[in-house]
């Protein structure tokens, strides 16, 4: 390690010295003097920090350089017994290794061992009820723990110990549930129920011209923690506005009055189309939702020729949308895309021809460009050929003038 630290303050030094004073030889000094100790701390046959375990540790404060020959003792840790034979001891040996040691003779100090509690069962997390171990408990169906679910092996003074006491598995047994205004529940004579025994509300007749509804679970059970399923229901009168609906009707669900749950579904007049849901319920608030839809006026007339298309394609019953599902032999909105977008529906006439047309125009811009680039290429070649035919005759012509030329420049020069 000593070798370690001056190796690698050393160039930090060097480089110091440099900036101050940046001449080759000190620089020069500087690096072999780091080659040097980085050269000692390799050939040298010490030893480093011993190693270190998980149940045993050093006696005394570790080194950092050791000689060879040197000795280093172990104990076990906290929580920890030595068993013999092993030794608990190193050597410092040869090319910086230590004899090999290791932590088995320690071993983890162990905690009483506890049974079953009845009705439910232990679970060593970590594989045994040894120190710095955990110890889960779980009841059986039907039974609630009480205390604590988990223990954990620690020591005191020397010993190891569990953490708490073992928790206990108590049946599951319920009060009654509460009991509730204008309504009752079944067993109501009952005071203590079992696990997943079960009662049923109901709510009382009116006494006006309005029944009660039972909001929320009508049954609950008995169940985990000795609490029961659900919270208790509501009794009480839910009564929605009679569903009026302009320039459209209501197709189903007709009564004089709308009680809690009810569900009525709408259709607008012909040439109307429908903003909103088809079908509303009443809900726990005397209110419907999705709120009452509208009816409003479609923008085209319903005679274009949509009608005997649309019916052709008409989507089946069961992809039911608002807006399909209330539309009745012919539609009262504009808005469906025409026939020829619906997939396996190609219109005969406009869309096919276009597309033709289209592949027409691609193909005679190809022949196009085609004639006029084998047109282009045959110029090039031909003035190209020209130009090889002049060109040698030029050259020649050129060679003899600069002949004559260049005698009396070049001589110049030189
Ligand atoms: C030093 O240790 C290395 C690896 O641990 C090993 O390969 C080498 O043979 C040892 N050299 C000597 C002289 O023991
Ligand atoms: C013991 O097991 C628990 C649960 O599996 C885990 O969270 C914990 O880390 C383990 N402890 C040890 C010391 O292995
Ligand atoms: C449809 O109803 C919604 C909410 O009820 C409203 O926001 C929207 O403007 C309506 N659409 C038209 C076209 O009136
Ligand atoms: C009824 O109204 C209350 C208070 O306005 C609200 O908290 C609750 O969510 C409503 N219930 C329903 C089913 O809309």
């Amino acid at each position: 390690m000593s070798g370690k630290i001056t190796a690698s303050t050393a160039p930090r030094m060097a480089s110091a010295c440099q900036r101050e004073r940046p001449y080759p030889s000190q620089s020069f000094l500087g690096l072999s003097l780091v080659a040097l100790v980085f050269l000692l701390s390799t050939f040298s046959d010490a030893c480093e920090e011993p190693p270190t375990f998980e149940a045993m540790e050093l006696i005394g404060k570790p080194k950092t350089y050791y000689e060879v020959g040197e000795r280093v003792d172990y104990t076990c840790r906290k929580g920890f017994y030595y068993v013999p034979p092993l030794a608990t001891h190193t050597i410092c040996d040869q090319n910086h290794t230590w004899l090999p040691v290791s932590d088995e003779p320690c071993y983890r100090k162990i905690c009483p061992f506890i049974r079953y509690p009845l009705h439910g069962k232990t679970i060593y997390a970590n594989g045994s009820n040894a120190y710095g171990y955990q110890l889960h408990f779980v009841c059986d169906e039907g039974f609630y723990l009480i205390g604590t679910p988990i223990l954990y092996c620690k020591l005191e003074g020397i010993n190891a110990v569990w953490s708490s006491k073992a928790p206990v598995c108590e049946k599951i047994l319920c009060s009654p549930p509460p009991k509730i205004k204008n309504g009752k529940y079944t067993f109501s004579d009952i005071e203590v129920f079992e696990y997943l025994e079960a009662v049923t509300y109901s709510c009382d007749p009116a006494p006006g011209p309005d029944q009660f509804s039972l909001v929320g679970e009508s049954q609950l059970y008995c169940s985990d923690n000795a609490v029961w399923s659900s919270d208790a229901p509501e009794c009480k009168v839910v009564k929605c506005p009679f569903p009026v609906l302009n320039n459209g009707k209501q197709i189903s669900g007709f009564a004089k009055k709308f009680f809690y749950n009810a569900m009525v579904m709408f259709q607008c007049d012909e040439g109307f189309y429908l903003n909103g849901s088809d079908t509303v319920v009443c809900d726990s608030n005397s209110t419907w939702q999705p709120p009452i839809p509208t009816c409003l006026k479609a923008l085209l007339p319903p005679s274009t020729k949509l009608p005997t298309l649309s019916h052709s394609v008409s989507t089946p019953s069961s992809t039911k949308s608002p807006i399909t599902s209330v539309s009745g032999p012919k539609p009262t909105h504009p808005t469906k895309p025409p026939v020829s977008n619906y997939p396996g529906y190609p219109n005969p006439d406009e869309e096919l021809f276009n597309i033709n047309n289209l592949d027409d125009w691609v193909i005679a811009l190809i022949v196009i460009v085609v004639i006029v680039g084998v047109a282009v290429i045959c110029v090039g070649l031909y003035k190209c050929l020209q130009s090889r035919k002049k060109g040698k005759a030029e050259v020649r012509a050129e060679y003899t003038a600069c002949q004559s030329k260049s005698a009396t420049p070049a001589e110049q020069t030189i």
